[in-house]
């Protein structure tokens, strides 16, 4: 059925104005004013914003991690991410050494195709380049439509890739026309100072950030940043937390090289004291990198307002505290490492950063959604609002205060990170392709109506004028 949505405020990440929509065929047909509503379902949006939908580019939902498994599968992660305005998640298939890339894909196809509530793509983690990697890629990128892939630096023994085959990534990566995502942290030197730490029975919460400083992440993104510049190559640095790598990205990028910073709600509002709670609740904050002192979250809002770093990910990966993060009670190492995030993201970052002046309403959309869709290879059929595009929508009211909880998030965690936390703003309403996801706040989609999507080629979509690592 046709819609029209009027009286809103349309913003993208260029613009903001008044104007009606009008969606046909899941996608935005015409915008403009006066549509002829006779069999068209009208949406009245007077006083909010419309939005191009989130994108989130940093989920782990149902993955193996830590002795467990992530709580928030495809179906609940996508249901409390749409309530919390996301239209569409990237989720990070994982792949095992000597196994069939293919085998990880279908599996996490397996997982996610008759449970997404919304459109999903994949990135793939890469964790050896020898020859029969090197015979796969192409069918990665050609058939699944996967053009981005990721290193871990970090997690010795479990997910950590050496220097070699980060490198020889990147040079695939050139020429296939891929982006190479790395977790940037030292993880030989953590490995150590975490069995120093042990050794002298140092096992709370607080010493998994003790054990990871920010010079590891510093270190580790500087290495990665040197590397994609002698390969000539494109990077994205995941969940960036401190000053010392946003000081190596705002080197590397001075320089001239194609490095791209993301950074999560947790790291601009929550600090490195929230791991010292009594009662072992420091665990519910443990994730990798972790907390910081506080001081480093001005420099991580003033990056994303200079643009070194560019995009807002959630670093979705949730455990509940009872029966998943108790399974580190006595040794922090074995707290596994995550937390529900995927709702927040984009309230906070509207209320913590247009509300409180530190961004501007179209820097919100650009750092939520239109970079993201641009870097990813989603862009424009996602990321913006302009004829043509997915319907992929949210109706916002900016004016509403509320107390962020456990109680009325819908992830399916058994708490929230950020439970207490006052904000402004509210999505009211949510389409994906032009169908109610979310109206007034209720959940009303359909289980596995969410549609897998083949990205396009690094840079393949955005005119050279427009050099994807600006701005
Ligand atoms: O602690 C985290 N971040 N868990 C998810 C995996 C990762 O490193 O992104
Ligand atoms: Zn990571
Ligand atoms: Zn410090
Ligand atoms: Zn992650």
């Amino acid at each position: 059925m046709r819609k029209i949505i009027k009286n809103g405020t349309i913003v993208t990440a260029a613009d903001t104005y008044q104007a009606d929509l009008l969606i046909e065929d899941e996608k935005i047909a015409m915008i403009g004013h006066d549509f002829d509503e006779a069999s068209a379902e009208v949406v009245d949006a007077a006083g909010r914003y419309i939005f191009p939908g989130a994108i989130d580019p940093h989920t782990h939902l149902e993955m193996p991690f830590g002795g467990t498994v992530s709580k928030d599968d495809f179906e609940t992660g996508t249901i409390a991410a749409a309530h919390g305005g996301t239209t569409t998640v990237i989720d990070f298939c994982l792949t095992d050494k000597g196994k069939p890339l293919q085998n990880s894909i279908d599996q996490w196809h397996a997982k996610s195709q008759d449970k997404s509530v919304i459109d999903y793509s994949f990135h793939l983690m890469i964790s050896e380049m020898n020859e029969s990697v090197l015979d796969q890629l192409p069918s990665v990128i050609e058939d699944e439509g996967i053009t981005s892939f990721k290193v871990f630096m970090a997690y010795k023994n479990v997910f950590q890739s050496d220097d070699g085959t980060l490198f020889k990534t990147l040079e695939q990566a050139k020429k296939l026309g891929a982006l190479v995502m790395v977790h940037a942290e030292n993880g030989d030197v953590i490995d150590h100072l975490v069995k120093k730490a042990l050794d002298a029975g140092q096992t709370d919460p607080i010493y998994h950030a003790l054990t990871r400083p920010p010079e590891v992440e510093g270190e580790a993104t500087n290495r990665a940043a040197e590397l994609t510049g002698l390969a000539d190559s494109q990077l994205y640095v995941v969940h960036v937390t401190c000053e010392q790598a946003v000081s190596a990205i705002a080197a590397a990028r001075k320089k001239g090289y194609n490095v791209i910073g993301e950074t999560c709600p947790q790291y601009l509002v929550l600090d490195q004291s929230y791991l010292e709670k009594p009662d072992f609740e420091g665990a519910k904050y443990v994730w990798s990198p972790p907390l910081r002192e506080k001081h480093h979250q001005e420099v991580l809002w003033n990056a994303l307002k200079t643009g070194d770093l560019q995009t807002l990910g959630s670093d979705q990966c949730s455990f509940d505290f009872k029966g998943q993060k108790d399974l580190g009670r006595g040794d922090f190492t074995k707290i596994p490492n995550g937390g529900p995030i995927i709702e927040d993201r984009v309230s906070i970052l509207f209320s913590e950063g247009v509300k409180k002046g530190r961004i501007t309403l179209n820097e919100f959309v650009n750092i939520t959604s239109t970079k993201i869709a641009k870097t990813f290879g989603l862009f424009p059929q996602k990321g913006t609002i302009s004829v043509g595009a997915d319907a992929d929508l949210v109706i916002f009211d900016p004016d509403v205060e509320r107390t962020i909880s456990v109680e009325t998030s819908h992830m399916a965690a058994d708490y929230n990170p950020f439970e207490g936390m006052q904000v402004t703003g509210q999505t009211v309403s949510v389409l994906s392709r032009g169908e109610f996801v979310i109206k007034d706040q209720q959940f009303v989609g359909k289980i596995g109506s969410g549609r897998y999507l083949k990205r396009s080629k690094f840079g393949s979509q955005t005119s050279s004028q427009e050099k994807l690592y600006q701005k």
